[in-house]
């Protein structure tokens, strides 16, 4: 009786184990429609790091249709596509710039490109928007990024 009661708790120790690990690593496609297929990213406060894959499914090379994937805070959101737009190709991202969290090689189609990056330092209250930042994508290509 006590081996089975021992065996129970040990499972769902493993269970959520196995869901927090899939919440701390995710994946986002990009289109050559100027779209990401998600509008939210949703990573858990115990992530001890996140990872973010960015798949480019379309076929458009990156000096045409280039994705990334940039993380600021959302009152910087804009100032930072303007900035990384002024930084031009290939990367379209300022260098050294402070208000960036993280952010992925800018990648064309068929390609994939990963960030990992620590979340401890975000406040999980905190208002986070991802984008791309090749010129023009922010209008479109953007999306939450919420500490649950
Ligand atoms: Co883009």
């Amino acid at each position: 009786m006590k081996n089975l009661f021992a065996a129970i708790i040990f499972s769902s120790i493993a269970f959520s184990n196995v869901a927090l690990a899939q919440e701390c690593n995710q994946i986002i496609e990009g289109n050559d429609l100027l779209q990401f297929n998600m509008n939210e990213i949703r990573v858990s406060s115990t992530c001890s790091e996140v990872t973010i894959t960015l798949m480019h499914v379309g076929k458009l090379p990156a000096t045409i249709m280039g994705h990334n994937w940039v993380l600021t805070e959302s009152q910087n959101y804009m100032d930072v596509a303007t900035t990384s737009q002024i930084s031009g190709p290939p990367n379209y991202l300022p260098n050294g710039d402070e208000r960036i969290i993280a952010a992925t090689d800018l990648i064309g189609g068929g390609e994939e490109t990963s960030v990992t990056f620590d979340i401890s330092n975000l406040d999980p209250a905190g208002d986070y928007t991802y984008l791309c930042t090749f010129p023009g994508h922010f209008v479109l290509m953007k999306g939450k990024f919420v500490i649950i």
